[in-house]
């Protein structure tokens, strides 16, 4: 079956005595036992529950990938993911991944003994560089935050592998429909649902994705001895999200597309970052690795920091808000979100000047878009 047929069909469960072509919804802690000697397929909702197992085999079939296992965040599936290190081990994280990525290996997985460095996800020989007779786990991201730029994953991930690396490439911006890093050759496909796979911004999650059973086995174990995972309800509303998802994804595309081409045009604008564009220094990775560029784009104002800040201020259609993914347009000014924390010459060497704005393109219709951004951009006089 293609792509969409699967979103919308793997993974229903049966409820005993009805049919319902919508899942159920299993909000149980516990499952009832026939006889003490023959434990249930279902025995507690931390170990599983019928809308994880059916959200995990629906994110496993649409990544390519024979396991999944679902967490109750993004944040909550990277720290599985790097559940797998030891004190003494090194990770190598890309310098351009999530913030909270970042903060989460070099404070908390720092403290506890794992060496922490960064590389520029652009260069597989750069990750070369930087592995270490220690390196035991490698987590990239593709395409990055803010301004998407692309790793090429066949490359990392072959890199990985001769190097003995357990790669992880977080496929959150991309999403299953847009490429699949495990057919790539990466070891585990991570996301945070609570993006584009949930849909909706009205739910958080994560999911970790493999073809190879001894990391899914240490998945599953981490997350059942430590407890992060999603309740029935967040699992339904993700694989609810789901069954849009390639719909979804292409008009996400071809909205930021429109947005970044009337964006690139504009004499107000410096730069615009879409994978999709043919000015995109790595576009031609992404003709090669996506099936689609995605909903995601940023652009640099030529203008002034408190122009970029007020753009769209008071703009029903672009609202302000540091998330991505949903139906809804939205905003964000990343030297004051995502990358406050970093100094002013970090976010430079991240291609983060004050004047640059991330777009999470939703799915209005493209006029309504592009009329407001003119007029906003026309208001800077
Ligand atoms: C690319 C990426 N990975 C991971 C995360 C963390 O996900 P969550 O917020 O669901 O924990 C985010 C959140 O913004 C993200 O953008």
């Amino acid at each position: 079956m293609r792509f969409s047929t699967r979103a919308i069909h793997t993974g229903l469960q049966a409820a005993e005595g009805a049919r319902p072509v919508a899942e159920a919804i299993f909000q149980t802690s516990v499952f009832e036992w026939g006889a003490i000697d023959e434990p249930p397929e279902f025995q507690y909702t931390r170990y599983s529950n019928p809308n994880r197992a059916s959200l995990e085999a629906t994110i496993a079939s649409l990544e390519g990938g024979a396991h999944c296992t679902c967490f109750a965040s993004g944040m909550a599936a990277i720290a599985a993911a790097c559940s797998i290190l030891r004190p003494g081990d090194h990770l190598l994280v890309g310098s351009d991944v999530y913030g909270g990525t970042l903060l989460y290996a070099h404070t908390h997985l720092a403290a506890l003994g794992i060496e922490v460095s960064e590389f520029d996800s652009r260069d597989p020989e750069a990750f070369a560089n930087a592995a270490r007779p220690n390196s035991r786990l490698a987590i990239f991201e593709s395409p990055t935050n803010p301004v998407l730029r692309l790793a090429d994953i066949a490359s990392l991930a072959k890199e990985a592998k001769r190097l003995g690396i357990v790669s992880v490439a977080d496929n959150t911006f991309a999403t299953p429909f847009g490429q699949s890093p495990l057919a790539l050759g990466a070891d585990l496909v991570m996301h945070s649902t609570t993006k584009y796979l949930g849909g909706h911004s009205d739910v958080t999650g994560g999911a970790l994705a493999t073809n190879d059973p001894d990391l899914a086995a240490k998945m599953l174990a981490f997350a059942k001895a430590a407890g992060g995972i999603p309740g029935p309800f967040d699992c339904w509303l993700v694989q609810r999200g789901i069954k849009t998802l390639e719909l979804r994804m292409k008009r996400h595309a071809s909205n930021a597309r429109v947005l970044a081409q009337t964006l690139s045009a504009h004499p107000k604008v410096r730069a615009v970052y879409y994978p999709g564009l043919p000015s995109h220094p790595q576009h031609e990775i992404a003709q090669r690795q996506m099936r689609c560029f995605g909903g995601m784009l940023a652009f640099d104002l030529d203008g002034t920091p408190d122009q970029a800040k007020r753009l769209f201020a008071g703009s029903p259609l672009f609202r302000v808000g540091a998330s991505l993914g949903g139906v809804e347009t939205l905003v964000s000014y990343p030297p004051a979100m995502s990358h406050a924390a970093l100094t002013e010459d970090e976010r430079l060497a991240k291609g983060i000047t004050p004047t640059l704005l991330r777009v999470s393109v939703g799915l209005e219709d493209p006029d309504d878009l592009i009329e407001e951004t003119l007029a906003a951009l026309a208001r800077l006089g």
